[in-house]
């Protein structure tokens, strides 16, 4: 069965084939980071009109890649929510569209469960059961995933997510969007201790997270530096705010993913999302060992990186949910889409 996934719940438009005999043979990607870069963030307008400029063509080169025709697709999966309601318009009509000018059956995909089940697609796969680290700039959460649809919360960020946070820290340093990245670049090059950042919710007891709190605490420090050094800040106080922030981040992260292997009692730890990219975080997950009681030895824990490809938003994902839930396929007809879709609704 050969089926298509659309992606378009926000800045990226992605369109991939899913083979169940042969896997992905096809995945195409158009990302709008470079328009809406001149902007400071996501202008959803914008990105809409963008994501129906493009699905056409990248749905023909995807095809083409693939070796295939209209004709062989089996079905049409495409993110339904949560995300941007327009930027999810888009990609729901053309997927209806085109599902209903095929006579091929529909499969509208919950966005966050392509993320948890995108590390399936990678060349060394996590068995189930496993915590997935869901990170990026719209999400920060910690899931138990048991199998395809079994998946329980297990706590989440109560304000910003941590690539957002990264992002307007970045901003407020002066780098340009979205800078979570080069703010991790920066980090680098800072040295650790110089500065020190409150660790939010690091003792809450449960697996809540808070990141909101910690920009302010940044915004403060700059500040007093900004009346130091002059509104230009020397490298090295900038490089070092920077991975004072960054080792906020991933020590609450990194406490947060051993809590919840305790909690599960899984040693298999998934990380997904944008924020997966981060060098720090990488180190610390994957020296990542649990004690299940105080005196009792300290266990290895298995963690999986997908690759970055399929980390951060893109239609292969939305194939491969689509085909593993072929059997909620529904005829193209009327369609609506959910901006805001709670993850928990759709599992079984
Ligand atoms: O998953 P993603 O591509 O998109 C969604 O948010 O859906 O994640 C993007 C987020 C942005 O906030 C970006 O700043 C952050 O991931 N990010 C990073 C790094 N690379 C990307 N944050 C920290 N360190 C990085 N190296
Ligand atoms: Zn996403």
């Amino acid at each position: 069965m050969l089926v298509l996934g659309i992606e378009s719940s926000c800045d990226e438009t992605g369109v991939a084939l899913y083979d169940t005999e042969r896997g992905l043979v096809g995945n195409q990607l158009h990302t709008q980071m470079a328009m809406h870069a001149e902007y400071g963030g996501v202008v959803p307008e914008l990105a809409s009109r963008d994501h129906i400029r493009r699905l056409v063509p990248l749905t023909q080169a995807c095809l083409a890649e693939a070796g295939k025709n209209y004709a062989d697709i089996d079905a049409v999966a495409y993110t339904q929510g949560p995300g941007l309601g327009g930027a999810l318009l888009a990609g729901t009509a053309y997927a209806n569209a085109l599902a209903f000018a095929l006579g091929k059956p529909v499969v509208p995909v919950h966005h966050l469960e392509g993320h948890l089940l995108s590390p399936l697609l990678a060349e060394d796969q996590p068995a189930f059961p496993f915590v997935a680290l869901l990170v990026s700039g719209g999400h920060t959460q910690f899931m138990a995933v048991r199998g395809i649809g079994d998946y329980t919360l297990l706590g989440e960020s109560v304000d910003d997510a941590a690539g957002e946070a990264f992002d307007k820290t970045a901003k407020l340093l002066g780098l340009p969007y979205p800078g979570g990245a080069k703010l991790s670049e920066l980090a680098k090059a800072g040295e650790a201790g110089r500065f020190e950042f409150p660790r939010p919710m690091l003792h809450s007891g449960d697996l809540q997270m808070s990141f909101s709190g910690l920009k302010t605490s940044v915004l403060t420090a700059v500040e007093k530096a900004r009346a130091e050094y002059g509104n230009r800040l020397p490298e090295d106080v900038r490089n070092s705010i920077c991975r004072a922030f960054q080792e906020a981040v991933v020590e609450v992260l990194t406490a947060k993913a051993k809590a919840a292997l305790l909690q599960t009692g899984f040693r298999r730890l998934v990380v997904a999302g944008g924020v997966g990219a981060n060098w720090q975080l990488r180190q610390a997950l994957s020296q990542l060992r649990v004690r299940p009681a105080p005196k009792a030895p300290a266990e290895a824990v298995q963690t999986y990186f997908p690759p970055l490809s399929l980390c951060t938003d893109n239609g292969a994902m939305i194939a491969f949910a689509g085909a593993m839930r072929v059997r909620d396929a529904e005829t193209a007809a009327a369609f609506s889409v959910r901006p805001r879709w709670p993850l928990t609704e759709i599992c079984s």
